[in-house]
């Protein structure tokens, strides 16, 4: 759904991205995670067709970002940093001037003007003034005006940025609602953030790629052996040896009930394994899990220097 290639974007001769590479697949929400500076804003307003590129391929649904801009545009959702939304407007003046810049046809206006309002949650407050809202609210108005017209893709800069934590999880639970019906990009300096709404997320730091991957892979590649905690029932020592004996396991130490599997580095992915066999061996599985690396450890691997402004 959307493919970046190669971009680079310089602001005078200081580059502000360089040679992002990566894809979006349809019904995704991939977060973009950088410290501030790295370039997440850039890349989202070349990314929803407010910024040319100096170089590089950007295509969005299908529409390349310099040969079809207007196509794009119409396909793209763009909650900017700093949501355009005018505190004099009603909510729902505002979502249909909204809608009219995006050129929705006059017959359908009332019909986008209820589907954003209603899928953004601002139906009870559709005849109040924007300036009177809540700050959480207003976001909500800028969503809405990002899903007016209906796009394929959306793009939010930071969009939970100022937010308390009660709103924070109300406009999370909206952006995945979003998912599957619409690919979703995000950015965000916030790591909780991003484990917490996206299924993918790529890192970036002073411009540049620092990672792109599931959190889970994330997590695993950046370990040096994974560790997987299994409690059970009945800890009998052939069971244990039999796990012990699976390729890929380094050690089994256990405590009481509680057995701590350590992996050799970079071996394959064998939970369903380990699990067979411990349920073929009787040990009564109580609870089984991978034991992460918080998402902030690897943050702090990947990007490492603070960049001035
Ligand atoms: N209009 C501009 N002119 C010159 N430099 C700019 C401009 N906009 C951004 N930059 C620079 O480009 C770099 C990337 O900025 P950008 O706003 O994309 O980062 P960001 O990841 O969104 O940061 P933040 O988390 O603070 O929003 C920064 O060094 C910034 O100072
Ligand atoms: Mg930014």
């Amino acid at each position: 759904m959307i493919q970046v290639s190669h971009l680079t974007k310089y602001y005078g001769a200081r580059s502000a991205v360089e040679d992002l590479t990566f894809e979006v697949a349809k019904g995704e929400i991939v977060g973009f995670l950088g410290p501030n500076g790295a370039g997440k804003s850039t890349t989202m307003k070349i990314l929803s067709g407010f910024m040319p590129a100096s170089e590089g391929n950007v295509t969005v649904a299908g529409f390349d970002v310099t040969k079809n801009p207007i196509e794009l545009k119409r396909s793209v959702g763009y909650l900017p940093e700093t949501p355009p939304v005018y505190g004099e407007m009603t909510v729902e003046d505002y979502v249909e001037f909204a809608a009219k810049l995006k050129q929705v046809p006059k017959t359908q206006l009332k019909k986008a003007v209820t589907y954003a309002v209603d899928r953004t949650g601002l139906g009870p407050v559709r005849k109040r003034l924007i300036g009177n809202l809540s700050k959480g609210y207003q976001q909500r108005v800028g969503l809405a005006q990002a899903l007016v017209h209906n796009p394929p893709v959306m793009i939010l800069d930071e969009p939970t940025v100022g937010l308390d934590p009660k709103q924070i999880i109300e406009i999370r639970e909206l952006i995945k609602g979003l998912a599957g019906d619409h690919t979703v990009i995000l950015s965000s300096h916030i790591l909780p953030e991003v484990t917490a709404t996206c299924h993918r997320i790529v890192v970036i730091n002073r411009g540049k790629i620092a990672a792109v991957d599931t959190i889970e892979q994330l997590t695993s590649r950046l370990r040096k052996g994974l560790i997987y905690s299994m409690t059970v029932k009945t800890p009998l020592i052939q069971g244990i040896e039999a796990l012990k004996q699976v390729s890929g396991v380094q050690s089994i130490t256990q405590a009481g009930p509680k057995l701590v599997i350590e992996m050799r580095p970079g071996g394959a992915e064998i939970r369903d394994q380990l699990v067979e066999i411990a349920v073929a061996q009787k040990l009564g599985v109580l609870e089984f899990s991978a034991e992460r690396v918080s998402l902030e450890e690897i943050f702090l691997q990947l990007t490492t220097e603070e960049r001035p402004a």
